[in-house]
């Protein structure tokens, strides 16, 4: 595989206030999905209902305001895209085949009411996507370019602007944005990463770029106002890919894990700036992901060192558990998404 850093193999989605969703590649290779439905997890803290199928890597999954409505979505075993569609309410449908040959696993992204598109590096190199505007996924389209065999990662920053990113053989980081009407060309962002990279939007207009550098701190590139800023080094000494997130214009937060096994977190608000490394505690053999579902909400988790998954949350004014303690919430998950 890719000699990259990669992602967990734990994502976070969330559809609103209060709810948030958990996906993960089990150690059996099958996935696995607990959903928080306000009140408590289901079907509980330490289980998972299992979703079947048969993965090497990372899933990748969408859900939209409101409707709660969400696609799973992975490369199997036999290097195709497989995808399956659940409602809030906690019913699935079963695996579609969406075929393709890729890889590495996917990233994904969704907008609007039902709209979502789906990338992922294929076995020439190029980058393949395939959108669903609400009546089915548009057949594989190769976006070109030569990539390292690794997770690419995708955002929505406008009403109609998504961009997908990658890291390319020169290990920089390579950027294609789809303007409304069509994709444009691939623009070089830069750098030389020993990690995946991770892109979010804080808003409309607003992309940040997280990825490790050869010198293995954590650098962050901005765009906003319609262009890009200089690459910024946030300092650290990373052995993960990381993760980010923002729950509004206002706040960004990212995370890794040191050299020195701690997962560290820093935190970035409108008013202040990038803070300092806040150290999470030693409980990660994984990378760290984040999710948000909602304002001052947000979570972090990571295959623990006995491959169970290990969280823990802010709430606005403290975590739980605790800044150096993680809630155990079972499972048995790979420790990257590799
Ligand atoms: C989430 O839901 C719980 C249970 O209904 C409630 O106690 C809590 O205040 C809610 N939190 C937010 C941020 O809405
Ligand atoms: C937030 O979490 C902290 C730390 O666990 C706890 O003391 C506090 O009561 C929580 N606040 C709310 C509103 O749940």
């Amino acid at each position: 595989m890719a000699s990259l850093l990669i992602f967990t193999s734990i994502i976070f989605i969330s559809f609103g206030s209060n709810r948030s969703n958990m996906f993960g590649c089990g150690t059996n290779k099958n996935y696995y999905h607990k959903a928080w439905n306000g009140n408590s997890w289901v079907p509980s803290k330490t289980t998972w209902d299992n979703m079947g199928g048969n993965f090497n890597w990372a899933p990748t999954a969408v859900t939209w305001p409101g409707s709660g409505n969400m696609v799973m979505m992975g490369v199997g075993s036999d290097g195709q895209m497989w995808s399956r569609n659940g409602a809030s309410g906690g019913s699935w449908d079963s695996w579609n085949n969406m075929g393709g040959s890729f890889a590495s696993a996917p990233a994904s992204t969704s907008w609007g009411s039902s709209s979502m598109a789906v990338s992922g590096v294929g076995t020439d190199g190029a980058m393949w996507t395939s959108t669903n505007t609400g009546s089915g996924w548009s057949s594989w389209e190769s976006l070109g370019g030569t990539f390292m065999a690794a997770p690419p990662s995708m955002v929505t920053w406008g009403s109609n602007q998504r961009s997908v990113m990658g890291i390319g053989t020169d290990r920089g980081v390579w950027m294609k944005t789809w303007s409304g009407s069509s994709w444009g060309n691939w623009q070089g962002l830069g750098g030389t990463f020993i990690s995946v990279v991770i892109v979010i939007s804080r808003g409309s207009g607003f992309m940040n770029v997280f990825g490790i550098g050869s010198d293995q701190q954590m650098w962050m590139r901005a765009y906003s106002g319609g262009t890009w800023g200089s690459w910024q080094s946030l300092g650290g000494t990373f052995s993960s890919a990381p993760g980010a997130v923002s729950w509004g214009s206002d706040r960004m937060d990212c995370y890794g894990k040191g050299t020195d096994g701690n997962t560290w977190h820093k935190m970035w608000t409108s008013s202040g700036g990038w803070g300092s490394w806040e150290n999470m505690g030693n409980a990660c053999e994984g990378a760290p992901a984040a999710g948000s579902w909602g304002s001052n909400q947000m979570s972090v988790g990571c295959t623990g060192t006995d491959g169970s998954m290990m969280m823990k949350s802010w709430n606005g004014t403290g975590w739980t558990p605790s800044g150096s303690t993680w809630d155990n919430m079972g499972g048995s998950f790979v420790d990257d998404g590799a």
